[in-house]
């Protein structure tokens, strides 16, 4: 599996998540997002290092969106992009992000604004032919409370960044299972100081979340970690209600917002998962374990 992203602390959650649940991933390439790609190319090294996984080549990707200008969250996720977790520097060198979507494996999960996705379909020929299953945490469909955007009332990050690349990307005719707002933002599965106090973490990943966990708990009163959410749905996507829904990415007036519209692209879109399996994997695939 090739995995895009924009570490950002939930992508290097859930990349720490995945590498504990020994899911094969055969090549990491970063995007400009969260923070800039210097930055999310960084980051993965870091996380790699840590994981002892410098077997992962990583690729460094585009520096900004197709056509906007960027717009990062440092405020959430802090300046090194990592909640100042205090890892050390990387020891390996990233490669050119299309020599990792060059000969892609056939699955793909994306946790950032797809701007390398959307320049690697408009530049490897049969590209899109190549990949059986595309995984995209983005958008938001207002069905659900909390299935608001979380840039703008409309529109969620990954979308908002680059939505002229989410829409080339949703309209390439790739197998697409979206996981958007609409499920990842659910309070049911956000992390709060009280329910951190209760996990004993007992692994290297496990106190790596913790740190940056604490992190943003100081700067805001719960957590959602979307993209964990993501390769949850990786890792048992029985766990998940999943419905066709045919959908499309406004460009203006309104900047990435995604909508439903008869007219739209047919996707699978995930509706709903079980918080209670959801949490209990992602704790356990870490290694928490609960104080009693
Ligand atoms: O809206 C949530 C998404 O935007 C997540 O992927 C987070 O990492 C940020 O990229
Ligand atoms: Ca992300």
């Amino acid at each position: 599996m090739i995995w895009d992203m924009d570490p950002g602390i939930d992508d290097a959650v859930a990349l720490l998540l995945a590498l504990s649940r020994d899911v094969q991933v055969d090549g990491i390439t970063t995007v400009a997002g969260n923070v800039e790609v210097q930055q999310t190319t960084k980051n993965a090294l870091r996380v790699l290092g840590y994981m002892g996984r410098l077997d992962i080549p990583v690729g460094m990707g585009m520096p900004k969106p197709l056509v906007r200008e960027l717009h990062t969250c440092r405020e959430v996720h802090g300046e090194d992009g990592l909640g100042e977790c205090g890892l050390p520097e990387p020891e390996a060198e990233p490669v050119h992000f299309l020599e990792l979507w060059r000969y892609p494996p056939h699955k793909a999960i994306c946790t950032g604004p797809l701007t390398n996705v959307a320049v690697a379909l408009l530049s490897i020929p049969n590209l899109s032919s190549a990949l059986r299953e595309v995984i995209i945490m983005g958008g938001a469909l207002h069905l659900k409370p909390w299935g608001c955007g979380n840039v703008t009332a409309d529109s969620e990050f990954n979308f908002y960044v680059d939505p002229e690349a989410a829409k080339i990307v949703l309209e390439s005719g790739i197998p697409i299972t979206l996981i958007p707002l609409d499920v990842t933002a659910d309070p049911k599965l956000a992390f709060t100081r009280a329910l951190l106090e209760e996990l004993e973490p007992e692994t290297p990943p496990a106190r790596l979340v913790s740190h940056m966990l604490d992190f943003m708990l100081g700067r805001q009163g719960s957590v959602n970690l979307h993209d964990v959410v993501a390769v949850a749905y990786l890792i048992d996507p029985s766990m998940f209600e999943v419905e066709e829904q045919k959908v499309k990415v406004e460009l203006y007036p309104v900047r990435g917002k995604l909508v439903r519209d008869p007219q739209g692209v047919l996707l699978n879109v995930c509706l709903s998962v079980s918080p209670k399996d959801l949490i209990q994997v992602v704790l356990e695939g870490l290694g928490f374990r609960r104080r009693s």
